[in-house]
């Protein structure tokens, strides 16, 4: 029996793995944050100490590297060479070499068969950039799911404030509008909606709002 795939993607900041993990949860799928893989090989390199501009030396690196994911009691765990790195790869640093080193075809490449494994092996839903496109062309079901850049800035600067730690609105609105403009401009699998996915623009929604749309979307697939 085929599984059912979910691709989800989108911009940083539109609410995906917070709605795709509770899609999950809800309906007793896996969720794979495919970016948290692209982390842990970033997390990788840089303890490493490999320089991580230099698209060569991340080539030859990477078969040394086993990233992996896990899923404990329903919760996924990124691993790296058998380290659990899941709560160390979000901090800015991690971002910035992650952006970086998830231009590079090489690390796509590398990712791909592990990533295609994933959802041959369970019912998933999938986030990431690339993933209605390239990964699982095939999905089941391809959502695209946005906001608008100031949306996204609201919703990041509110989030920012509550963990204290508050950013400027125009700084962080600038950021987003540059990471958009980097991820739907880079040569290898830019960020883009699949011609098949169902756009979900989660602007005028609440969280609970944007977690029934997504499964009302499954539903009507399974
Ligand atoms: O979703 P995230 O913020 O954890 O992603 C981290 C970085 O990885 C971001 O710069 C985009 C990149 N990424 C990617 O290129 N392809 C994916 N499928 C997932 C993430």
């Amino acid at each position: 029996m085929s599984h059912i795939t979910v691709a989800i993607d989108g911009p940083s900041g539109a609410g995906k793995s917070t709605a795709a993990r509770a899609a999950a949860a809800r309906l007793g799928m896996i969720y794979a944050d495919t970016g948290a893989i692209y982390r842990s090989i970033a997390y990788k390199a840089l303890s490493e100490g490999v320089d991580i501009s230099d698209e060569r030396a991340v080539g030859e690196f990477l078969p040394s590297v086993r990233p992996e994911l896990r899923f404990v009691d329903g919760e996924q765990r990124v691993l790296v060479n058998g380290e659990d790195v899941s709560d160390k790869i979000r901090t800015p640093e991690i971002s910035m070499a992650t952006s970086k080193i998830s231009a590079y075809p090489a690390v796509r490449e590398f990712l791909l068969g592990l990533q295609r494994e994933l959802a041959a092996k369970n019912d998933v839903i999938m986030d990431g950039r690339d993933i209605g496109t390239v990964v699982l062309p095939d999905a089941t079901l391809k959502i695209f799911l946005t906001a608008s850049a100031e949306k996204r800035a609201d919703r990041r600067c509110k989030e920012l404030a509550e963990k204290g730690t508050p950013q400027a609105y125009d700084d962080v609105l600038k950021d987003i509008i540059k990471r958009d403009y980097d991820d739907s401009h880079r040569q290898t699998a830019p960020l883009r909606q699949a011609p098949d996915a169902v756009l979900l623009d989660t602007g005028d929604m609440s969280l609970e709002e944007s977690v029934d749309a997504v499964c009302a979307l499954i539903k009507t697939k399974s």
